[in-house]
């Protein structure tokens, strides 16, 4: 069976030596031996790529994809009569308010043009207003490639006693999340962008702040228990039956990121990439912009704003036959009368990939 080069945010492509590892994981779960060989390092491991080794969050290794350790961070740390502010740039933002909502607990929702990052200044006055005891924030909107300024945002948060919840599911391993810098309670992230690995796995970080939180809510349910978790975690296993083969390929990866590639040369290469898309944008295409201002584009994914008269479904097929899923951008975006589609840099995306699907792009624009 021959794949796609995936070229959407994610699920992303992934090296073949990863499938390799993946396709002869086997061990048990509960086996003393087996288990803390992955797991330790990958704890150890997923603290250094957030810059809190020595510090102490809980790490939470989850068998879902990173709506699930979203939906964790509710459950645990906010009670039925609390109330949460949903800060959203997009639909990963809008994501946060229907879990919060969907929970059972009071959500109030501050949202921001599509293309522009959160205005702290606009967070102070809500924080001001109301008392909340959770702040949820998308450090990444995938959906218009924006990123948002968490750390200064978390900032102020902090100074109005409320948990700072953070999804990083586009960001994290592909930019620098500094967790305890940023005063971040709750981190989140998943698989399959920018750690180059398959869906199917979300990792986490909980600070003590959150865990002492979480020993006072009732009914967390049982599969995301954070009290859980850290049971296990002292044991050196999950709670439940882990996703094994990507375990596997989280603890080779995370090695690979470290200690092949190396952490800053990771970031620096995202950074390149999306800064060629941002380049290409303006090399011979007419009426396409880059969609966010330029101070907040996104380095792990870059949305790109086209004139309508784009036959994009010509686009996606030909690009199919040469062997690429293209991604033509948020369908929510355009009855807001936003045209775009996105370039994803993210996980172990190469150069030469790069340049490829953007010399067919140029191709088949030509053509038609
Ligand atoms: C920023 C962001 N948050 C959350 C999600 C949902 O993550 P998952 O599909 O791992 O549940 C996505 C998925 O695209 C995302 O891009």
């Amino acid at each position: 069976m021959s794949y796609l080069k995936l070229m959407i945010p994610g699920p992303v492509y992934v090296r073949p030596e990863i499938l390799n590892i993946m396709s002869s994981s086997q061990w048990g779960h509960r086996d003393s031996e087996e288990t803390p060989k992955r797991l330790k390092p990958i704890k150890e491991n997923l603290k250094k790529l957030l810059y809190i080794e020595n510090i102490n969050y809980e790490m939470i290794i989850s068998t879902s994809s990173g709506t699930g350790l979203m939906e964790a961070a509710i459950l645990n740390c906010v009670n039925d009569e609390e109330s949460v502010l949903c800060i959203s740039i997009g639909a990963f933002g809008d994501l946060w308010h229907k879990i919060v909502e969907s929970c059972g607990k009071r959500a109030v929702r501050v949202s921001f043009e599509p293309g522009k990052a959160a205005d702290p200044e606009i967070i102070e006055k809500h924080m001001k207003d109301e008392k909340f005891s959770a702040v949820t924030i998308t450090h990444n909107e995938t959906s218009t490639g924006v990123i948002n300024p968490v750390k200064e945002i978390a900032g102020i948060i902090k100074n109005y006693g409320a948990l700072v919840m953070v999804d990083t599911v586009s960001s994290m391993a592909g930019v620098p999340i500094p967790v305890k810098d940023w005063n971040i309670d709750i981190v989140v992230s998943s698989t399959q962008k920018c750690f180059g690995l398959p869906p199917g796995l979300a990792v986490g970080a909980v600070s003590e702040e959150a865990m002492r939180k979480a020993e006072t809510v009732q009914r967390k349910g049982t599969y995301f228990n954070f009290l859980t978790f850290r049971d296990s975690n002292l044991k050196e296993q999950t709670p439940t039956t882990p996703n094994e083969a990507l375990i596997d390929a989280l603890n080779f990866q995370l090695n690979y990121i470290l200690y092949e590639e190396g952490l800053e040369n990771r970031f620096i290469r995202h950074s390149k990439l999306a800064q060629k898309v941002r380049d290409w944008i303006y090399i011979g295409h007419e009426g396409f912009k880059l969609f966010p201002s330029i101070d907040v584009a996104s380095d792990t994914v870059t949305c790109i704003q086209h004139p309508p008269e784009l036959d994009k479904n010509f686009l996606k097929s030909e690009l199919r036959k040469r062997g690429y899923l293209f991604d033509a951008g948020y369908k929510k975006l355009v009855a807001k009368g936003y045209h775009t589609f996105r370039i994803p840099t993210m996980g172990d995306l190469t150069e030469e990939i790069l340049d490829e699907y953007l010399h067919s792009i140029d191709e088949i624009i030509k053509k038609k």
